[in-house]
């Protein structure tokens, strides 16, 4: 496995993301983040605790790989969130978009609950895979089309332990 991104470089990075985050809203009203598990939820404890205003959190669950390295194209909610998403400013944190399906998916649900607003924070973009056109609002690091392992990501369910973003060897 060759490294790709560096425990450092991840955690600058996300403390810009979250200054970024912060400014675009207005500081006395509260964010909900979504957080995508299960590849998402380390992103979603650095980048929760490098904001500063009034933030509340809740995940949820989908599946779209069968232990492979490809996109199967099939997403199935796995776990819904907790609590209702009406009236509030809601972002989406998920690991990666690839393709975009299931970040396609996650926003026509949870858009249809009429959350006052809906964005997206992407740790890692691989656009040069995309199938559908999503909106990204913040996005981390735009990386090539090689998979990607660490800091929550998996393969088959392996290495999401890495405090950083390998490359893995596709033999
Ligand atoms: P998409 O639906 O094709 O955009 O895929 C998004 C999901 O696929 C992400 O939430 C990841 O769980 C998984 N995924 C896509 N690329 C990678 C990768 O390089 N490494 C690990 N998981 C990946
Ligand atoms: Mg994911």
């Amino acid at each position: 496995m060759n490294l790709l991104l560096d425990a450092v470089q991840l955690q600058g990075r996300i403390i810009t993301l979250a200054a970024e985050i912060e400014r675009d809203y207005p500081p006395d009203e509260e964010i909900h983040l979504v957080g995508v598990l299960k590849g998402g939820f380390m992103f979603m404890a650095d980048l929760i605790r490098a904001m500063s205003s009034r933030v509340t959190l809740d995940f949820i669950a989908v599946s779209s790989y069968q232990q492979s390295t490809r996109s199967t194209g099939e997403v199935r909610l796995l776990k819904d969130v907790d609590t209702r998403l009406e009236g509030r400013h809601v972002i989406i944190v998920e690991d990666i978009v690839d393709t975009g399906l299931t970040l396609t998916y996650l926003q026509d649900i949870l858009r249809a609950r009429a959350p006052k607003t809906l964005r997206t924070a992407c740790l890692l973009s691989k656009p040069s895979r995309r199938l559908i056109d999503v909106r990204v609002e913040y996005i981390g690091f735009t990386i090539e089309d090689k998979f990607v392992v660490g800091y929550g990501l998996d393969f088959a369910e392996r290495f999401r332990n890495l405090p950083h973003i390998a490359v893995l060897d596709q033999g």
